[in-house]
């Protein structure tokens, strides 16, 4: 027999809050188009992309999660102090260590917060997500902040016309907290190594250190490969995870999937056979993809805007570089 004292934790776990933050300075196709050989005719058609927000120059990733973070606290109802974890999904913090989230939950009075960085690329929200029930719900920790941020424009190589329109900066959080009813289903989720070099950095940081013909660090993708990933794989994984909370699609208020590419979404919705009543996330035409912020951001706004209700069951599936994938359904806050 065991002397050890089990953890105990939650029934189960809800997202309490959401709160985001988009930089001021809006870029626009034409803006993009000085750079590569491109027109806004064509980004709109195949991306769906109008404008995106570039941060400021001085603005880092932790700046911008902070001020996503503290509006997702504030509308929890509980104080910073409350935080047992933090959690920060990004891919765009320029350091690889310290992380950002140890930073964030000092600035914002959480310390001494359990606090790392997940690195899941555009898959990091939902990643994030399904950590912080299960602390809930295993006990070692009460509130969890997760955070989902992105400085893409830092690691973009404006140059390059595969990747250039694309990316974008912004940050979404959500508090996660104890609850006496399921509010988050099951996640199914998983990777797969062998397209690993799909979406990758253009070097390595050692690359870059040790030759002279090294580019930075930007990102570089293979946009055909993932655009089918994306389509074909992604939707039964979706699919997996509305049968693993035991609803059907009719049942959803809303569809938050990944803001890859407005074509990738309208294929899952067509896949997937998403009914009109379900509120669409299309937060892509004027964010762009943000990677690891793109799903708490277009849920703000939803929520904000009145096109959802709190309460209301959303699908959210994160995929991306690794590559890797997770999807859950949610309670919205
Ligand atoms: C990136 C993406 C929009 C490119 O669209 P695509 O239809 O696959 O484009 P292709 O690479 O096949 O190129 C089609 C044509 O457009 C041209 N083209 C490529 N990029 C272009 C650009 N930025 N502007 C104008 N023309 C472009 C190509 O040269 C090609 O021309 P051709 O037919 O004369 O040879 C698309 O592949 C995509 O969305 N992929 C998934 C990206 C994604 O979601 N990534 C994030 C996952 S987290």
């Amino acid at each position: 027999m065991s002397r050890l004292t089990p953890a105990v934790g939650a029934p189960h776990a809800r997202i309490l809050s959401v709160g985001s933050y988009r930089p001021e300075r809006v870029v626009t196709n034409e803006e993009i188009c000085r750079t590569i050989d491109s027109s806004d005719q064509w980004i709109r058609e195949r991306s769906g992309i109008v404008s995106r927000r570039f941060a400021a120059p001085e603005e880092s990733v932790t700046d911008m999660a902070e001020q996503a973070a503290r509006a997702a606290i504030e509308r929890a109802g509980i104080a910073a102090s409350d935080v047992d974890a933090v959690l920060v999904a990004t891919v765009s913090h320029p350091y690889q260590t310290p992380s950002s989230a140890t930073l964030l939950a000092h600035r914002l009075g959480s310390t001494p917060a359990a606090a790392l960085d997940i690195s899941a690329a555009c898959a990091g929200f939902s990643y994030g997500v399904a950590l912080a029930a299960d602390m809930v719900r295993g006990g070692s920790a009460r509130h969890v902040l997760v955070v989902g941020v992105e400085k893409l424009s830092d690691f973009l190589d404006l140059h390059d016309r595969s990747t250039a329109f694309l990316f974008a900066d912004g940050a979404g959080a959500v508090v996660i907290g104890p609850s006496d009813t399921p509010a988050i289903g099951p996640t199914v989720w998983g990777s797969d190594g062998a397209q690993w070099d799909a979406i990758v950095n253009k070097s390595s940081w050692l690359e870059y250190r040790d030759s002279d013909h090294a580019q930075w660090p930007a990102l570089k993708m293979e946009g055909q490969p993932v655009f089918r990933w994306a389509v074909w794989a992604m939707s039964p994984v979706a699919q997996k995870a509305l049968d693993a909370a035991g609803i059907a699609v009719g049942d959803l208020e809303a569809f938050i999937p990944h803001q890859a590419n407005a074509r990738i979404i309208d294929a899952m919705v067509k896949q997937l056979r998403v009914p009109d009543h379900v509120v669409v996330a299309r937060d892509i035409v004027d964010s762009g993809n943000t990677s690891a912020a793109s799903i708490p951001l277009a849920m703000d706004r939803m929520l904000s805007a009145g096109e959802i209700r709190s309460g209301g069951l959303a699908l959210l599936i994160g995929f991306g570089a690794g590559l890797a994938y997770a999807a859950q359904v949610v309670e919205l806050p």
